[in-house]
């Protein structure tokens, strides 16, 4: 039974446009895969462990080979269990603002908490192997302006690239992105916008 996890990085959720369209793909998603199951991951409302202190030291001690302390041990089952929420989806959306041209914080929060080496990748001399092989990823991405002549993406864009680079960190090497840029041109731009992605979106979903 396919499983979807959704990856929800914006604070706003009743009137986010990154939420909205991410919704209408799993809508479309979920209707062609009648048997699939949804998790959804709010990275505001999801505690994530701070990453100092005890999950630092659990980190290194893995690394460096020593034993992990009953804390540090603690810390590192609340890693495991958000890494296993990865494990267990056959697709991850994520919807993602663009926040000073990059990723809100919280979200930057999940990504260097779970992603672990043994838990999402690993590495050895000849390099880093991604655990997630398989799995296809969409990054629903939503910013108050648009990409392009006045923000080149090569310059600019440090939403989508980055967790497109993340994803193949990770072993993802399938990524489509969606984008519903112009949300604060005033309401007529944001809803075209909107309706525009959600049509982009409903036609991914057709083919995943
Ligand atoms: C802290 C913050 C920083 C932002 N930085 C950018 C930015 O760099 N570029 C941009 O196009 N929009 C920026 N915006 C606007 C948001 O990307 C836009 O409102 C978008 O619709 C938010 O996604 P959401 O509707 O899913 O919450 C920023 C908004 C906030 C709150």
């Amino acid at each position: 039974m396919p499983h979807l996890l959704h990856i929800q990085s914006s604070p706003r959720p009743q009137r986010s446009a990154s939420i909205e369209v991410a919704q209408a793909f799993i809508g479309a998603w979920t209707s062609r895969h009648p048997q699939a199951t949804v998790d959804t991951l709010d990275v505001w409302a999801t505690p994530l462990p701070a990453f100092d202190g005890e999950a630092l030291g659990a980190k290194y001690a893995a690394l460096e080979g020593h034993e992990r302390s009953a804390e540090q041990l603690k810390v590192w089952a609340d890693i495991e269990a958000l890494g296993q929420r990865f494990h267990r989806a056959d697709l991850i959306v994520i919807s993602v603002p663009m926040w000073n041209f990059g990723i809100p914080y919280r979200l930057k929060h999940l990504i260097d908490a779970v992603s672990q080496k043994d838990l999402l990748f690993t590495f050895d001399e000849r390099g880093l192997l991604g655990l997630l092989g398989g799995r296809k990823a969409v990054v629903v991405a939503a910013r108050g302006v648009a990409l392009g002549e006045n923000f080149p993406a090569a310059e600019f864009d440090h939403q989508t690239s980055y967790l497109t680079m993340w994803a193949r960190m990770v072993g993802i090497t399938e990524v489509h992105t969606v984008s519903v840029e112009k949300t604060l041109f005033g309401p007529e731009a944001d809803t075209a916008s909107r309706a525009q992605a959600k049509a982009e979106a409903t036609a991914l979903a057709a083919s995943l």
